[in-house]
């Protein structure tokens, strides 16, 4: 069967790692978590005291670091070389200073070049900001995932608590708002819906009940 590109984009919390992960299952398709990328490097600036604010530099920090996502048993495993950093890149320090880091060109042309060519040969659910718009235009099938931002704090404070990890609700809510804001504004390929894309708002939906809606989409598609 012929296997096509997905491109899930939205805001943090929408719900795409967690509907991309089961899309790719369902389908044996890959499934690559491109924030995760942007968090690696931002994990990398940071112990190495790259000023996030500078551009260059982080892109002659970018070509340093080999970034290499793998399948594992509780979901995506990251790494860089040979460092397992799947925990370390979700603390908080690094959520926080992502969208510096993301918004610096050199940057992004690096990761999207990897993107790109982790996905060159189909069969793969891709989530980002900008995968239906820049990463992958052509990709058969682009979904934009929405949700009100209560409920995307509501679901990372349910994860974090679950995880045994601290969770303020008031203080992840200012955080997801603050960086939709930063994500959206840039001047770099901001969050936005691609003219193709599919909307979709999660908010009342379970998480089958997304799957399920994005498995009905690729059939039409693959029809
Ligand atoms: O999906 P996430 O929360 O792990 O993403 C982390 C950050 O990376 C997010 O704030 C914006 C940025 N990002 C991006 O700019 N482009 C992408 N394709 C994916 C993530």
């Amino acid at each position: 069967m012929k296997k096509i590109q997905i491109a899930l984009d939205g805001p943090a919390g929408a719900g795409k790692s967690t509907i991309a992960k089961q899309l790719a299952s369902k389908l044996g398709y890959v499934y690559i978590d491109t924030g995760a990328m942007y968090r690696a490097v931002t994990l990398s600036a940071l112990e190495s005291e790259v000023d996030l604010e500078d551009g260059e530099e982080l892109g002659k920090l970018v070509k340093t670091l080999a970034i290499r996502l793998t399948p594992g048993e509780n979901g995506q495993r990251v790494f860089i070389g040979e460092r397992e950093v799947t925990e370390a890149i979700r603390s908080s320090e690094v959520t926080n200073n992502v969208s510096f880091v993301a918004r610096q060109k050199q940057v992004r042309d690096a990761l999207v070049a990897l993107q790109r060519s982790v996905a060159s040969e189909g069969g793969v659910v891709m989530d980002g900001r900008d995968i239906g718009t820049v990463v992958l235009p052509d990709a058969e099938l682009k979904v934009y995932m929405d949700a009100t931002v209560e409920e995307r704090a509501g679901r990372r404070h349910r994860e974090n608590i679950a995880r045994g990890m601290e969770s303020d609700l008031q203080a992840l809510q200012a955080e997801i708002a603050l960086r939709d804001k930063r994500d959206s504004e840039r001047e770099v390929s901001p969050l936005s819906q691609a003219a193709d894309a599919v909307y979709l708002d999660t908010t009342h939906l379970t998480i089958d009940e997304v799957v399920d809606q994005l498995n009905a989409l690729v059939n039409g598609v693959l029809q």
